[in-house]
Order: structure tokens, then sequence, then C-alpha cells
């Protein structure tokens, strides 16, 4: 047999070139960084959040030996003709997971959503209707095919895009309509939808943060004209950075899968050929292969999720707030507990994440409405996203988080609310 001459293969060894990159070798071969490097990064790193790894972080990822097995196998086995074997299964995966025909991984949720509306034929001149409660991200993709997003009010209860405000908002312009699931929460997927028969406009979901949120019992991102999804280091299923394009539309799918090839398009003859100007937003296999090992722990990750959110409503029961919402048609993946302090109680959220902080705990603040930023034209009122944005924090739920650690975030509110009740 003869062995093939590839154009270019990476060229991967076991030699320890650690020393030189000052990285420690353990007794069983594993490799980290020192931990000084490693706080020092924390503290200066452009990318990090200047925060020290003593403390209670808000999320961090489940990594267990399953994904790091996959991972050393891509790295030594997952380049020449195996380089897509992990990304083909992690889609497969994920596809069954959720109960779709397509799936197209991606190197962020921002992608996927870019490439989705770009694909819907999103332009200049267009509107898409979002909620003014959302992270830019969701945003973000409408600017860069130039078109607006036009940002309206979320309801009380879920925190997510109110349906009559967002029929309101509809003009000839409007191309489509982002239901965001916040924080776990639902989006009515019921009226979203009639909505969309009755104007004719696509429902697209962005679910990032709905791994594990059910719609009468359909899973989140599988309702829409599309779903997207984000990997990211913070989400609760990971892949460091990484994304997923979801659609049953046939024909969608066969233009996201050539966009996303920059241009080229499956079953074209020619090599480097391509008809279109695409994207490249792709997930390399070695983050697709810590990916798979996640999909496969689904369940027992988000379970976890569940039960740190309900650890914290029990302790949470009886104080003025609200958190996350989960009706009976539907079921709450949780990936972030979220307290909303009740309307007219005295309370300083300045003041309580400072505690935490001094506390060593990390805290979120509750998304800002984006119409705030200056960086839209405001278009519609938002008394709604105005109101609830600066009485809602998000508490930390990473899945090793102890009872404990639980009682150590939940002391903080507690005196802050007992105080205000004083
Ligand atoms: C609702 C929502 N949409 C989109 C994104 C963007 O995801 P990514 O960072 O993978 O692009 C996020 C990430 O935080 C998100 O929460």
């Amino acid at each position: 047999m003869t062995t093939r001459v590839r154009a270019s293969k990476p060229f991967i060894t076991n030699a320890d070139s650690t020393k030189s990159a000052g990285l420690n070798r353990q007794g069983s071969g594993e490799v980290s960084l020192p931990q000084k490097m490693l706080e020092n990064a924390y503290d200066s790193s452009p990318r990090g959040n200047g925060l020290r790894t003593a403390r209670i972080r808000y999320t961090k990822p489940s990594i267990t030996s399953a994904e790091v097995n996959y991972v050393m196998d891509a790295a030594r086995h997952g380049w020449g003709e195996r380089c897509y074997e992990y990304i083909d299964l992690f889609e497969q995966l994920f596809r069954a997971h959720l109960g779709v025909k397509h799936a197209i991984a991606t190197s962020s949720c921002t992608g996927a959503l870019h490439m989705g509306l770009a694909a819907l034929g999103v332009g200049p001149g267009d509107e898409v209707v979002l909620a003014d409660i959302n992270w830019i991200a969701s945003a973000a993709p409408i600017t860069y095919l130039g078109a607006t997003p036009v940002l309206v009010d979320i309801l009380p209860d879920t925190w997510c895009l109110d349906p009559k405000k967002a029929e309101a908002a509809i003009t000839p312009r409007t191309k489509a309509i982002i239901a965001t699931h916040l924080y776990g929460n639902l989006c009515d997927m019921d009226r979203l939808r009639a909505l969309g028969h009755q104007y004719g406009i696509p429902i697209i979901e962005d679910a990032a943060e709905a791994i594990g949120s059910l719609w009468r019992g359909k899973r989140a991102g599988s309702m829409g004209t599309f779903g997207t999804f984000s990997f990211h280091g913070t989400k609760t299923l990971t892949t460091g950075e990484g994304g997923m394009f979801v659609t049953n539309d046939d024909a969608l799918y066969e233009k996201v899968v050539t966009f996303s090839n920059h241009g080229r398009a499956r079953g074209e003859a020619r090599q480097f050929w391509p008809a279109e100007i695409g994207f490249k937003y792709k997930l390399s296999n070695l983050q697709a292969a810590i990916g798979c090992a996640q999909v496969e722990r689904a369940e027992e990750l988000i379970a976890r999720k569940r039960e740190i959110f309900f650890s914290y409503k029990q302790r949470l029961s009886g104080l003025p707030l609200i958190m996350n919402d989960e009706r009976p048609e539907t079921v709450n993946g949780c990936w972030m507990p979220t307290v909303v302090i009740e309307k007219g109680v005295p309370f300083n959220r300045a003041l309580l994440l400072e505690s935490f902080k001094r506390a060593g705990i990390d805290s979120r603040v509750f998304f800002w409405p984006l119409s705030q930023t200056g960086l839209f034209r405001k278009i519609h009122h938002t008394p709604v996203s105005c109101d609830i944005s600066p009485r809602g924090i998000n508490l930390p739920s990473y899945h090793d988080l102890t009872g404990e650690e639980i009682n150590r975030v939940v002391n903080p509110i507690v005196r802050c609310l007992v105080r205000a009740a004083a």
C-alpha cells in the first residue's frame, strides 16, 4: 500500500518543550501553567476579568476526563482526512440533543447569527425587532449587514421580548424578529410564532443562554426559522469559544453551509471556487472534541444548573425579589440564576455589589437596556426594561458550586434586604 502524500499536516510531537514555555509538568505527565502566571493572567490579561482564582466565580466549565480524552485524541489524530471527525460528530450529537434536522458548528453564536441573518437576505434599509434587554451580540450582527435593530420592551416576569410590543414595532421593512431566551427564561413562542405566520416574518431564536430550556416539551432553539447557540466558556455547555446554527429548513441550511465555507457550495467540482462572498466562522476539530463530551454530558450538566437554581430559590424565599421564570408550559435550563429586587424596596445595588466584592464573590449586573448605550437609535419607549435592569443581578452558578458557597452568596443579599426593610 502506498502512503498518501499530503499538501500539509501539523507537526505534533511528544517532546518536552514545556520547560522553555514556563509550564509545569506534573508526575502524571499533565501540564499546567504555574500558579503565579495564572494569577497574573487573571489580573492583567486584556481578555480576563481582573479577578483572582480564589474567588467564587460566576461561572466556570465542568471539565472531566471525557473532555480531556477526546481533545487529546483530536490533538494526536484529528488531522488530514480526520480533521472534521469531531466537528461532524459534535453537529450530529447536537442535532439529536435538540431534535432538529440541521446543525452547523461555528466559532461563536455571534457568527451563527450573522450568517443566518445574511442567509435570510437581511440588508441595508431592513429592520430586525428584538428586546431592549439583550447582550450586544444579539444586535451587533444586524448592524454588520447594514440593517437597523429595533429595540422593544420586555415582559416584567420573563424578562423576554413582549410579543405585543414586537407586533406594534412591525413595519414594511421588518425582516425578522429575534427571540432571545434570557438567562434560561423562555420567550412566549406560541405568540411569537403566531406573529411570524400572520405577518410572514421569520422568528429567530437566540438560544445562547437556553441550553436545557423547553417550551411545551420542545427545546429552545428548535422552534424558530433558525436557532443559534453559544459555547463560550461561561455557558452550560462549552468549547471555550464556539457556537451552533440550527434549522429544520433545508434551503436555509444549504445557504448557510455555503456561506460558512467562504461561499464554496457543496458539490462544487472546482477546487477553491467561491460562488459568492461567504464567511469564516468555523469551529476547530479540537474545540469540537470538547463539545462532543459536553453534549454527551448535557443532561447531567443541565440537571446540576437546575439544582443550583432551586437551592438559591429555596434559600431566598420570603425575600422581596423575583427569580427566573418557570411557568407550567416551560422548563428553565437555569443557565444563570438571577434576582430582581421588587419595585419600591429601598435597595442600593452598588452597595450589594460592593459587599459581594468584599466577600470574594463574583456577581454580574443584569444586562443594560441596549437603548441606553447610545449605540442605537431609540425608536420605542421601553419603560419595563429601564425599570428592571437596575434592580437585577446574576448569581454564581458553576457546576461545582457547593452548598456552603451558595450560603456565602446568599448572605449579602439577605443582609442587604433586611437592612432595607429596617
Ligand atoms: C443571548 C446571547 N446571544 C449571543 C451571545 C454571543 O455568543 P458568542 O460569544 O458565542 O458569540 C451571547 C453570549 O454571551 C448571549 O448571551
